[in-house]
């Protein structure tokens, strides 16, 4: 770390959380909590002004080549910067047509090009990649509300990452392979970890909080003249890889690519290289199925028996994702919102009766529903299930 990018690094773990828990407390006294016009304007103004001071620096320093990691890391810094900006509607995109934040949108995107990310901060930043130092991890308010939401964010993507890990060390070994069994296990344990990890989100996590003083800050924002979306767990590569892997969601379904194609570039780079090379790979579904004179062996009972638990656990994470915390968090208050700020409730800027609907698409597609509208597994499924003697 450079003397500037330390700097800025020990600014956002402090002052940067004090000036916007000193805002969140002054938005949640009023009436109209999602208010942000108009209040609060000097904190407003030592947040642009500090964060600027520290950007305009790290620009002049230049490219110091200090590595990927460092350059993601710094890359975060900036974005949390930036949305934080945007959450407290210093900027809004809607009301300009390029960034005012010209110095910070340069550093973004002069590192974002370098490393082959988006010039925004993502989920990674906050999770899976946000180092903590004496147990404290970089957030944007003090917020314990805003602590349980990453907490359980990251153990559900690391959770995730576990079941598509050993999904995917299935791949050369083959369906028939004794220790697919083991890591059909695996997956299975991994996913239902994910579901305890939501539950406890969907108890603890209060409503109101979430909505009004954490989800703001996972707002889109532009950087420069583009506005790019905001981060949402969803922007790593093991779910997608265990939809595919599982054989539950195609790469060749135009909804389904286009999903996949919109989040590459919010994902790191491992990540990125991951998914490409599960779009390429066939799943273990078509698998099990092409195996069908083999359906009265021992390996294929066992084994299908295994998958089918895992397929059943992975639409149950994405039920309850969609029916309780998508429902619970973001459409049942969005309903109770005033008119004036329903536009900014979604994270991906679509509608929220748009967003929730391809949710619901995938949500029945990871569940094998039956639905004559859109494709999903369930014919084959129920094929499976059948030949379980
Ligand atoms: C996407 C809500 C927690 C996994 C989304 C989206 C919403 C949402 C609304 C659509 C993106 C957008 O807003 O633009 C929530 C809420 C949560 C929560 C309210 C908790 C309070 C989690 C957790 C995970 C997760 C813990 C597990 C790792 C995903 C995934 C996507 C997604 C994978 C991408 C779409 C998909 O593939 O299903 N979430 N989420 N979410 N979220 Fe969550």
């Amino acid at each position: 770390m450079t003397k500037n990018t330390a700097a800025f690094d020990d600014w956002l773990r402090t002052r940067f959380v004090e000036i916007n828990s000193a805002l969140e407390k002054i938005y949640w006294q009023q009436d109209d909590k999602a208010n942000v016009e108009f209040v609060g304007e000097q904190y407003k103004h030592q947040l642009e002004h500090e964060g600027n001071e520290y950007i305009s620096k790290l620009l002049a320093e230049g490219n110091t080549d200090e590595g990927f990691d460092s350059a993601f890391d710094l890359l975060g810094n900036v974005g949390l910067f930036m949305a934080a900006c945007r959450r407290h509607e210093i900027t809004e995109p809607s009301r300009e047509t390029t960034s005012p934040l010209v110095e910070a949108s340069a550093l973004a995107m002069h590192i974002g090009a370098s490393i082959g990310v988006t010039p925004r901060f993502a989920t990674a930043h906050l999770t899976t990649h946000n180092k903590a130092r004496n147990g404290v991890y970089k957030r944007f308010t003090d917020l314990p509300d805003e602590k349980l939401f990453i907490d359980f964010n990251t153990k559900g993507i690391l959770a995730y990452k576990r079941a598509a890990d050993a999904l995917l060390k299935i791949q050369p070994l083959g369906v028939s392979h004794p220790l697919a069994a083991d890591l059909l296990k695996v997956a299975k344990q991994a996913l239902r970890e994910v579901i305890e990890s939501n539950n406890i989100l969907y108890t603890q996590l209060d409503t109101d909080r979430f909505f009004y003083c954490v989800r703001p800050y996972y707002k889109p924002y532009r950087v420069g003249k583009e506005i790019y979306r905001g981060a949402n767990a969803g922007d790593f590569a093991g779910i997608n890889v265990i939809d595919m892997l599982l054989g539950l969601c195609a790469a060749n379904e135009p909804s389904y690519s286009q999903m996949l194609v919109d989040k590459f570039l919010y994902m790191m780079p491992e990540d990125q290289q991951i998914l490409r090379e599960s779009m390429r790979m066939p799943s273990i579904m078509d698998d099990f199925l092409a195996a069908k004179n083999e359906r009265h062996s021992v390996w294929f009972q066992e084994h299908l028996r295994l998958f089918i638990q895992v397929c059943k656990l992975h639409g149950d994470t994405a039920i309850g994702h969609h029916n309780q915390l998508v429902s619970k968090f973001i459409a049942q208050p969005s309903q109770h919102m005033q008119q004036q700020h329903m536009q900014k409730v979604t994270a991906s800027g679509p509608p929220l009766h748009a967003l929730l609907n391809s949710l619901e698409q995938l949500r029945d597609k990871r569940a094998a529903a039956k639905r004559a509208d859109i494709r999903t597994r369930y014919a084959d499924m129920q094929q499976l299930k059948q030949w379980i003697k």
